[in-house]
């Protein structure tokens, strides 16, 4: 039995993720990989919560693996698997289901947001997403789960479900954590820099995407919104656009704060706007390089995704045949 503890996480497959998930999220995967028995999960069955193109949801998950490996994770260290070649996933999803409140799910905050902003397809499945998102990381044991800021919430909700549940029957699950990065944790839309940066928002060209070439990466930040001020200072209440650049040079450069105020002393907007999209330019170039190899190999990418799904399946169904014998199903 391996003694390093367990991380998991997940990706919705929908189209390439954005710069925001990569340094709030992705970024810390790669970290980890070498010090954790890992579970990197594509989360196909989350993404169907809104409407999907066939077609894109068919070819988004190889994307992602290849953006994955590229990003340094390695499939023969680490288990990269596709969440509905899993059923472990569903079956436990149904019964956390059933020790989920109707009063928790509806204090979700980004149910309440996606379903202000989908008001036409306001489904079940948006509603107890959760309930999902929390056996995809109890049928692993997690330790910790890297990832954004915004996913708190349903970590914490994980956390109280697995409580209730080992209340009733014993010690089942074991409780995670959430590892939140420091900087980064937030990354902001470049044109509405009070709004999480997300695939909803690209309209507004204020989403910068991992496979966006140097040349939109360069636009998107020249564009980006600031204040009416000029002085390069940290203020998050005050200058969000500001801050958010400070945020993401911080995070691609390992500068301080401190650091990069003085570094644009007496400089401009303008000299940030272009120094930030340099740095995320060169950050994402070898990814993207990489990847764009790897994605010409769909035989060895679909032998990854069988190997995870197989080293996935044994861990989780241990998980849930345990969970299946405590509420007294017949096994
Ligand atoms: P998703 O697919 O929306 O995002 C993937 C990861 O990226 C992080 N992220 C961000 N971090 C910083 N700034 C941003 N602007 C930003 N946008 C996205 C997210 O916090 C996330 O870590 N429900 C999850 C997927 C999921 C999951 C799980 C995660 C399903 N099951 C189990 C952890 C454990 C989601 O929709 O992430």
């Amino acid at each position: 039995m391996s003694e390093k503890k367990v991380i998991l996480s997940g990706i919705q497959p929908s189209g390439s993720p954005t710069l925001g998930s990569y340094l709030g999220a992705l970024k810390n995967w790669a970290l980890m990989a070498e010090e954790y028995e890992c579970f990197y999960s594509i989360v196909d069955m989350h993404a169907i919560t809104a409407r999907q193109d066939p077609a894109e949801l068919r070819k988004t998950p190889f994307l992602q693996l290849a953006l994955l490996i590229a990003c340094g994770i390695d499939p023969e260290k680490s288990t990269i698997f596709i969440q509905s070649h899993v059923p472990a996933h569903a079956q436990l999803s149904w019964v956390l289901n059933c020790y989920t409140m109707y009063g928790e799910l509806s204090r979700m905050t980004q149910f309440k947001d996606k379903s202000s902003k989908n008001a036409d397809n306001i489904n079940a499945g948006l509603f107890t997403y959760p309930a999902l998102q929390a056996a995809d990381i109890l049928l692993y044991q997690a330790d910790y789960v890297p990832v954004g800021a915004d996913q708190k919430q349903h970590i914490e909700l994980t956390r109280d479900i697995a409580v209730r549940f080992n209340g009733i029957y014993g010690d089942v699950f074991k409780l995670p954590e959430p590892y939140i990065p420091k900087v980064g944790a937030r990354i902001m839309d470049l044109q509405n820099p009070t709004n999480k940066m997300s695939k909803s928002e690209i309209a507004d060209g204020g989403c910068v995407l991992i496979m966006d070439t140097p040349e939109d990466i360069k636009r998107s930040f020249k564009r980006a919104v600031t204040d009416s001020e000029t002085s390069v200072r940290y203020d998050i209440e005050n200058k969000p656009g500001v801050s958010n650049l400070i945020s993401i040079y911080s995070v691609c450069t390992g500068k301080t704060f401190d650091d990069i105020e003085r570094e644009f002393d007496g400089k401009g907007y303008g000299d940030l706007k272009a120094n930030v999209g340099e740095a995320v330019v060169e950050l994402l170039r070898p990814i993207r390089e990489r990847a764009t190899t790897l994605l010409a190999d769909k035989a060895y990418l679909e032998t990854v995704f069988k190997n995870g799904a197989e080293k996935a399946s044994y861990t989780a169904n241990k998980t849930l045949r345990k969970v299946y014998k405590k509420i007294g199903f017949v096994v």
